[in-house]
């Protein structure tokens, strides 16, 4: 069998992490009998400062023969508007209609997590983002912009299918896994037009899933629940903004930002998957970063291409590699990013046994 992966390393440590990533894709190659084919591309800051180029034209068209894509990060202090990272990471999730942003927030090991008397079961959800609408799709202006007058409006933009389709994955995701609980997050108390369409979408949608314990959250009151007690949740799904803040707070919840996981999906058609850190420049070309967060991405990425015998070795080793220490310092290890790689790999070859 052969998987063609489209690779684009970006930005910072995105360049330092999926160095990681691409090892723990060749390794499991052999493992499952798969011929991985790993077309990389330069997009990113350096290339955007050198040539103008951001995402060229068809390259969209080209990301769609692949069976998944893989990115690392985008930003850049030389680019201080994130125009290549708009263009690229945010035009790869719209222009593919990515709509499903899956972000799991799963404890790996119990000394990982920095709430007290909190275990492995205790921390275990998934949050699906709404990924191409909402604050996020650049609607708005400016009004007299540098004077004292200046007037800036962005657009939260809700649509009927958008919302609907979202929260209508978050219910059969749940049902396929047997999970017994989804959660609605939004803030339709003040968000009285965009949100009361979550509201009045989700009451329709959780209609049809009675054998699904529904509920919703303001997501203040979400956020301070998921600290409280992350137990009670199973399923979330939220809007494009509240789902980028709620799971940087549900990657520490699992040990840390290094240690975090997305994939952005059509279900039925493209994907593209990236870790949910940034490009961390301080630490950038440092092997310093934590690579785990990349990998388990393309755990992510390996259930979403139906190779479940390589996301479950992937989670193995990595709870391995978490136990035994040989990871790097913001997880307590002492090890590089480049040998932390070579430690997971080594544990995957070990457990495939
Ligand atoms: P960041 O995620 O890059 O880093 C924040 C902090 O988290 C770091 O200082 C570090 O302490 C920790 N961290 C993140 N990843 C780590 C890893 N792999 N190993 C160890 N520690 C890690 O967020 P930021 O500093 O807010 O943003 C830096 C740049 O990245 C900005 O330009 C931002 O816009 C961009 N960004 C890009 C993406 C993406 O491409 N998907 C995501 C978030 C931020
Ligand atoms: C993320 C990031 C991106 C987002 C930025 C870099 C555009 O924070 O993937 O979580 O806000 O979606
Ligand atoms: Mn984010």
């Amino acid at each position: 069998m052969k998987k063609r992966i489209a690779v684009i390393p970006g930005d910072g440590i995105g360049v330092d992490v999926t160095r990681e990533a691409v090892k723990v894709i060749r390794c499991l190659g052999p493992i499952l009998g798969v011929s991985f084919e790993l077309q990389e591309y330069g997009f990113g800051a350096e290339r955007y400062l050198q040539t103008g180029e951001t995402l060229p034209a068809g390259a969209l068209d080209e990301f769609r023969t692949f069976d998944a894509v893989y990115m690392g990060a985008f930003g850049d202090p030389r680019v201080p508007d994130m125009r290549h990272a708009a263009d690229i990471l945010l035009g790869t999730r719209f222009g593919l209609d990515l709509y499903v942003n899956h972000r799991p927030v799963k404890l790996l090991a119990v000394d990982l997590c920095p709430l007290k008397g909190r275990g492995r079961e205790d921390v275990d959800f998934v949050v699906f983002r709404e990924n191409t609408e909402g604050l996020y799709v650049g609607m708005g202006g400016c009004f007299k912009k540098g004077t004292p007058d200046e007037v800036a409006t962005q657009i939260d933009m809700n649509t009927r299918k958008g919302v609907e389709r979202i929260i209508r994955h978050a219910f059969e995701y749940a049902k396929a896994r047997g999970l017994g609980r989804v959660c609605m997050s939004d803030k339709s108390n003040v968000l009285t037009y965009g949100h009361d369409l979550w509201q009045r979408v989700f009451e329709e949608v959780r209609s049809e899933y009675p054998e699904i314990e529904s509920r919703h959250l303001y997501v203040d009151a979400l956020t301070m629940q998921m600290i409280k007690d992350p137990s009670q949740f199973d399923v979330i799904v939220t809007c494009n903004m509240f789902g980028d803040i709620v799971t940087d707070l549900g990657a520490q919840l699992q040990g840390g930002l290094g240690l975090a996981a997305s994939g952005n999906i059509h279900p039925g058609g493209a994907a593209m998957f990236e870790p949910v850190h940034g490009s961390a420049p301080k630490y950038a070309g440092k092997d310093v970063a934590n690579p785990l967060g990349a990998i388990l991405t393309v755990q992510l990425m390996m259930e979403h291409l139906g190779l479940d015998r390589g996301a479950d070795l992937i989670e193995r080793a990595a709870i391995d590699a978490i136990e035994k220490r040989q990871v790097t310092r913001d997880l307590g290890g002492s090890l590089g990013t480049r040998a932390a790689g070579d430690a997971l790999c080594e544990a995957m070859t070990r457990l495939a046994d």
